[in-house]
């Protein structure tokens, strides 16, 4: 055997900490290395690279799954806003049909998750097993995969659903097997009576326990804590979703992990961290325009905790659930695609009108939505109800929207500079599917009651 023989030595100068960050002056500061010239160079590469894939390989096992997972939001239906617990195999299957034949697929949507009210009782073994209405959920899925079409479901970290059904508490490795064997792609994990664990478990007030399963009974006991209980009851519950996260990871199978936990303790700011692929911002939608509006104006500077493979969650679209007007599922929609938020459809699929599938499928707001930069927007500017957001796009162009929250059309204008846009720009309008032409400064246009204007805006004509 030949020893290699080389000119120079390379000598670690400290610790190298984990971190995200892999800026070369880290690296070149961790090393020192003394040799020719030449030799150098290539030994700083190589080192470089080394230690870039070191850093890269930490990197990837927290966020590099998540990436390949939702690289943009996911698209889909969810069961729950418009069927809640009336729900069944005949269903799902229904609307899957409904998915594709409408051309939602096409238009993106991949996801049929079937949400709350699937889950029936656990045998002496513990396995968990449907309602009767649910019969075979590997056949199920099976016919999902075979529509090109990708499967969700529903548990949480608690012994019960909020509806009182079975949940995942203590059987996380064996659902999580179950939940892969019948060839699930994604799972929405709620975190319901799992707020009972948590008020038990950091020793607050037990006084409480009682209601802590519920909202309101949870926040009125958390707010009489100290701090130390509230930070004890936040990590009790970062760990139950960590748990899952690891149980999923250990199934082989790629699972997107959706957190439900309704925006507790800023989980956009730790939601990555235990391995959320998306994490509900608020307490649950309903279709109404006022708080539809009020959860996705909600999001305003949450958009740094956004990005490929981790996404902040608005909840499930209302567009088609027959409470609001066209113009205010159009703004629903809009908001979601400027928030990169999940975009999944929650009305009946198979019975819908032209007016609500033309929205769900407009695909200039859909490639909004999806964006491959993967920036969630933000607010630029209001005037009362009057709101302006806007959101880069790969390539240099800007998406922005004009919502009117006033009940009458009113006239709103768009400053470009009050959105960081320097010269004039190119717009479309992505609702009307016409060219506005050329902006320069400002461009005023009338917005529906409730409804909103949402352009595309770039540099050069296209
Ligand atoms: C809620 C959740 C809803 C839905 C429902 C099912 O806690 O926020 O999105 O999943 O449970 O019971």
């Amino acid at each position: 055997m030949h020893k290699v023989k080389t000119a120079c030595s390379v000598e670690p100068q400290g610790e190298l900490h984990g971190s995200y960050s892999s800026d070369s002056r880290k690296l070149n500061s961790y090393i020192s290395i003394s040799c020719p010239a030449r030799i150098q160079m290539v030994v700083l590469f190589l080192a470089f690279a080394g230690l870039t894939g070191i850093l890269h390989a930490q990197i990837s096992k927290s966020i590099g799954q998540a990436d390949r997972l939702a690289p943009t939001p996911p698209m889909g239906w969810s069961t729950w806003n418009h069927f809640h617990h009336d729900i069944s195999d005949a269903l799902v299957r229904a609307q899957a049909d409904a998915l594709v034949s409408s051309g939602m697929r096409e238009a993106g949507y991949a996801y049929v998750n079937i949400d709350g009210g699937w889950e029936g009782e656990r045998d002496s073994a513990g396995v968990l097993h449907p309602i009767s209405s649910f019969p075979d959920m590997k056949a199920l899925g099976d016919y999902i995969h075979s529509k090109g079409l990708k499967f969700g479901l529903y548990s949480g970290p608690g012994p019960k659903t909020c509806a009182g059904a079975e949940a995942s508490y203590g059987h996380e490795d064996q659902d999580a097997k179950m939940f892969a064997s019948w060839g699930v792609d994604y799972l929405k994990y709620d975190l319901c009576s799992f707020r009972e664990i948590m008020v038990q478990q950091s020793g607050a007030n037990a006084k409480g326990t009682a209601q802590a399963g519920t909202e309101l009974g949870f926040s009125e006991i958390m707010e009489q804590e100290p701090d130390e209980v509230v930070k004890k009851s936040d990590a009790i519950m970062r760990a139950a979703y960590k748990k899952m996260h690891e149980a999923l990871l250990r199934t082989g199978r790629p699972i997107v992990f959706s957190m439900c936990q309704y925006g507790y303790a800023k989980v956009w700011e730790w939601g990555l961290q235990v391995g959320g692929n998306l994490w509900r911002t608020s307490g649950d939608i309903n279709d109404n325009y006022a708080r539809v509006m009020a959860i996705g104006l909600g999001e305003a500077g949450l958009a740094a905790y956004a990005g490929p493979g981790h996404w902040n969650d608005p909840d499930i679209l209302e567009v088609g659930n027959g409470k609001m007007t066209p113009d205010e599922s159009r703004s629903n929609f809009s908001l979601w695609a400027i928030l990169a938020a999940p975009l999944l459809a929650g009305n009946d699929l198979a019975h819908m009108t032209p007016e609500t599938k033309s929205i769900l499928t407009n695909k200039e707001v859909i490639a909004v939505n999806q964006d491959t930069l993967g920036k969630e927007g933000d607010r630029a500017y209001e005037v009362g109800p009057l709101e302006v957001w806007s959101r880069p796009l790969a390539g240099g162009d800007v998406a922005v929207a004009l919502f009117n929250g006033i009940r009458s059309p009113t006239e709103m204008t768009l400053k470009l500079s009050a959105i960081g846009w320097h010269g004039s720009a190119v717009a479309r309008d992505l609702w009307a599917h016409k060219d506005v032409g050329a902006i320069n400064g400002e461009y005023t246009v009338m917005v529906p009651a409730h409804g909103v204007v949402m352009l595309r805006l770039s540099h050069h004509a296209k």
